[in-house]
């Protein structure tokens, strides 16, 4: 979390800044900052959103043909203006902006103190920067990049900075440790940024930082090295991403936007992959792999948040065609709990943006291990697309709700491909099956199309129930985990509590809340467990539970039973979730718009955890 943005050019810095961080606002949007150089240093800071820092510095002077910004979501210091950054050292010689985390920031911070050294922030990243100062003092013959690369070789935990000297100013130091960073090359300008698309419409080539990497920017050439001052070769690659005319169209949010896009988006995820004139499966990603992905012993899926959902679906998904046992992870535990993985494993990592801090320490972790490690990923280029073995995109396009719609049904459209794909190798599934599924898989966005045209009869579901405190979601089967994705949308937009539970498992403790008061979101189509979810549903009405059912079309039961329902079409069972969670999705939607929350950016969260 946390986004970066750096220029260096021809022209003024301030435009190019502030256009970067609002694309960049997604990573954090707790208070936002910039630093120009103009003959000398200006730091602008504000608490809130980019916005407020923008109109902040209408009624300043300033200017400058270098500069960096910054966009935060807090981790050490609450939000304020004087946390914000860029942070300057002591006696304003160096300036910087941080994404990440410096573990050891205290013990450093003491021996500053020592050292005469005083801080005016609570944060981490005030210590790295007066470490710099600090070197720089050392010696005449130490330069502004030495001084980075010594404070670095002191520092543990993770990094992308950007940094300016006022000594030295005619250039940008950033390096990169575990936080992304990418450098745009532009004609007479340079620019960084944590994310390539901050800087489209700027630049046309980039240069992806690898961790361990630091780059010197000056307005007319960059120098790639490692930050212990040794040789990279520099990969320069082609990008073609147009922000422009991303809007939110005839849409009051990204996130209602984003649901809509989802028939078109997973149009876009089958496109050449899903061929029903062949009754076949092609999945170019992994071509190179699949010999070893059909003999595997065993697939853990590894994400975060809603790809972590999606890895549940996926389990479900492959273990009943392809008949491989699988194990899912939350990256977080993975990563420190040192997993039995063997040579024979595979490890598939999902992330919306590949850049998730806990899933690239898993996917390092399986690596090492020497599992196959595979991605799913939306973000073009991503350090998760570029660092696993192979890997599928999702092509759901650019998310920029923080509540995450449109990737999730992207990726459980890639791991529905995958499993049968793999079931087809390994012979475990028929034609008939096979074909049957291929063709129903290439119905679905229609099917989600009629789905969301149910809208407003789920926004009056939503008025009823925009007071509560609380809510369950229960479904069974390949349905557990779309009501825990169906909960997660509703707490993350709505704050509204709201736990997932397999229906199942109701009776050992979720049942004790039910009352007239809690409503009980069930997904009760017709499929294997019908008959079970209805005694659930039974269950809860006997105890007056508020029911909202979702049922398949033509369902004539159910709907007498509960207070509200909403229709999906039928499916096959596997494919159900795909059209499960649309409605769930509405409905948080809906609520927080009744209860005037800030659905793209819901308080405390940030689109990509780049910190652990
Ligand atoms: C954050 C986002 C979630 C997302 C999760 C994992 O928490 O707010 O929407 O599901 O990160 O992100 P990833 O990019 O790895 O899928």
């Amino acid at each position: 979390m946390c986004g970066i943005i750096g220029y260096i050019g021809d022209h003024d810095a301030y435009p190019f800044l502030i256009k970067g961080l609002k694309w960049l606002e997604y990573r954090g949007y707790d208070s936002a900052g910039m630093a120009l150089f103009n003959g000398h240093l200006s730091i602008f800071r504000k608490m809130g959103k980019v916005a407020d820092l923008e109109s902040y510095m209408q009624n300043q002077e300033f200017g400058g043909k270098t500069g960096i910004g910054h966009t935060r979501w807090a981790t050490h210091g609450e939000p304020s203006d004087n946390n914000a950054h860029p942070h300057g050292s002591m006696n304003g010689w160096f300036t910087i902006v941080h994404n990440g985390i410096i573990e050891n920031y205290a013990e450093l911070k003491e021996g500053l103190v020592n050292k005469g050294y005083s801080f005016r922030s609570e944060t981490d990243t005030e210590v790295l920067v007066n470490l710099m100062e600090y070197f720089y003092n050392q010696g005449t013959e130490i330069c502004a990049e030495d001084a980075v690369m010594l404070a670095l070789s002191k520092v543990t935990g993770t990094y992308g900075i950007a940094v300016l000297c006022s000594q030295e100013s005619d250039c940008i130091i950033a390096a990169r440790k575990g936080s992304p960073l990418s450098i745009g090359i532009g004609k007479g300008q340079f620019l960084i940024a944590s994310d390539a698309t901050a800087m489209a419409g700027f630049i046309n080539q980039v240069v992806h930082l690898n961790d361990g990497d630091l780059v010197v920017l000056k307005k007319d050439s960059f120098t790639l090295k490692s930050i212990s001052n040794k040789p990279v070769s520099v990969k320069i690659s082609n990008i073609d991403i147009h922000i422009g005319d991303i809007g939110k169209g005839s849409f009051d949010h990204f996130m209602l936007k984003e649901i809509h896009e989802q028939p078109r988006v997973m149009e876009d995820t089958l496109r050449g992959r899903l061929q029903p004139e062949k009754s076949d499966i092609m999945l170019g990603g992994l071509i190179s792999v699949m010999p070893d992905l059909v003999k595997s012993e065993r697939i853990i899926i590894v994400g975060c948040g809603t790809s972590w959902h999606a890895a549940l679906i996926g389990e479900y998904l492959i273990e009943e065609f392809a008949r491989i046992p699988v194990e899912v992870e939350y990256a977080s535990e993975f990563r420190y709990r040192n997993p039995v993985i063997g040579k024979n494993d595979v490890v598939i990592l999902i992330s919306q943006s590949g850049e998730t801090a806990d899933t690239l320490a898993a996917l390092r972790l399986a690596r090492d291990k020497g599992a196959l490690v595979i991605g799913i990923c939306n973000v073009v280029g991503s350090t998760l697309a570029r660092d696993t073995d192979a890997g599928i995109y999702t092509h759901a396009g650019i998310e920029i709700g923080v509540a995450s719609t449109k990737a999730f049904t992207a990726q459980l459209t890639v791991l529905t491909l995958l499993a049968l794909k793999l079931a087809w190798e390994r012979k475990t599934i028929g034609s008939l099956q096979y074909t049957q599924h291929i063709n129903e898989l290439a119905g679905v966005p229609e099917k989600i199309r009629q789905i969301l045209l149910q809208s407003e009869k789920i926004r009056t579901i939503a008025e009823k129930h925009k007071s509560v405190r609380n809510s369950i979601y229960l479904g069974r089967g390949n349905l557990f985990p779309v009501a825990l994705e169906g909960a997660l949308k509703m707490k993350e937009i709505s704050y509204i509590h709201a736990e997932g539970y397999a229906a199942g498992e109701m009776k050992h403790g979720p049942i004790a809340l039910v009352d007239e008061h809690l409503p009980v979101i069930v997904l009760a189509p017709r499929d294997e467990n019908y008959e079970k979810m209805a005694s659930s549903i039974q269950e809860v009405k006997a105890r007056k539970g508020n029911l909202i059912a979702i049922i398949s079309e033509g369902d004539n039961d159910i709907r007498e039973w509960v207070n509200d329902f909403i229709e999906i079409p039928e499916t096959l069972p596997a494919l159900i979730p795909l059209l499960g969670i649309i409605p769930l999705q509405l409905l948080a939607y809906h609520t927080a718009v009744y209860r005037e929350c800030n659905v793209d950016q819901p308080r405390n969260l940030a689109k990509s955890v780049t910190v652990e």
